[in-house]
């Protein structure tokens, strides 16, 4: 979720997270490692490419 900053969040621990960027982008689905900031790890992960024989199982 992107928001205009300046930001604070109250956590649920009652510690304030600031950030004094412009626009921030919080984090929904707690997976971010810098959480309340999105780290874009709501994404889902690439698959590696399969091997070519297994492209067209016959
Ligand atoms: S919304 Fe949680 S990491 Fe982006």
């Amino acid at each position: 979720m992107l928001v205009e900053g300046p930001v604070e969040i109250v956590l649920d621990d009652g510690t304030v997270a600031r950030s004094e960027r412009f626009m921030v982008a919080l984090c929904t689905c707690r997976r971010s490692r810098i959480y309340p900031w999105c780290d874009t790890s709501h994404r889902p992960r690439e698959r590696a490419v399969p091997a070519p024989e297994d492209r067209n199982p016959s």
